[in-house]
């Protein structure tokens, strides 16, 4: 696991005033030029799951859906897409939410679960949580149950996982800053 950690934080590339000066991003694309990291990643998510009663991962669009896609076929489970307004084509339901400027709303199919069925949230990255909160609202109003959330990175120093742990105690990501 060690190996892995070290191997993935020096794949993520900081990338200094992007989208706006003073903010550093994580660039994730180097890991997907990596096919044996990803696999490895997904091999070790597979084993942290693997006894876990997981019955879908609903990734948020649209980072959220690189490493949820192998990650659900790993599990062997449903995949389920969480959506910016306006980009799914059947009957949705919605959740808005507040970003440090304006508001933004993301959508899942109304059918994307079954009531009661239990759902890993997954995402690339957790800032304020207000993106992973509002996945875990739209299962919730599918009468789903939030199994958990993942991550590849977490901001720690934006606790964002205050806004997730009363939807779920269970989150995990593999590098923390
Ligand atoms: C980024 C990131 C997470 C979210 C985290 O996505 O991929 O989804 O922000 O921030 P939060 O915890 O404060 O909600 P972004 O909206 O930039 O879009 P993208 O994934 O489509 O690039
Ligand atoms: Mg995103």
């Amino acid at each position: 696991m060690e190996a892995l950690i070290k191997q993935i934080e020096s794949e993520i590339r900081d990338v200094p005033d992007f989208p706006k000066e003073g903010i550093i991003f994580k660039d994730i694309t180097p890991l997907f030029k990596n096919p044996k990291l990803i696999k490895e990643m997904v091999a070790y998510l597979k084993m942290q799951y693997k006894d876990a009663p997981i019955d879908a991962i609903a990734g948020i669009e649209s980072r959220g859906f690189l490493l949820g896609v192998p990650l659900a076929l790993a599990l062997n489970v449903p995949f389920i897409l969480i959506r910016k307004k306006g980009k799914l084509p059947c009957k949705t339901i919605a959740h808005s939410y507040q970003l440090e400027y304006g508001e933004a709303t993301i959508e899942v199919h109304e059918d994307a679960i079954e009531p009661g069925q239990n759902v890993l949230i997954h995402d690339d990255l957790i800032a304020t949580g207000g993106s992973a909160s509002a996945a875990a609202e739209l299962i919730k109003k599918l009468k789903g149950n939030v199994y958990g959330f993942n991550f590849l990175i977490e901001l720690s120093f934006l606790n964002g996982e205050e806004n997730l742990r009363d939807y779920s105690k269970n989150i995990t990501s593999f590098v923390t800053y």
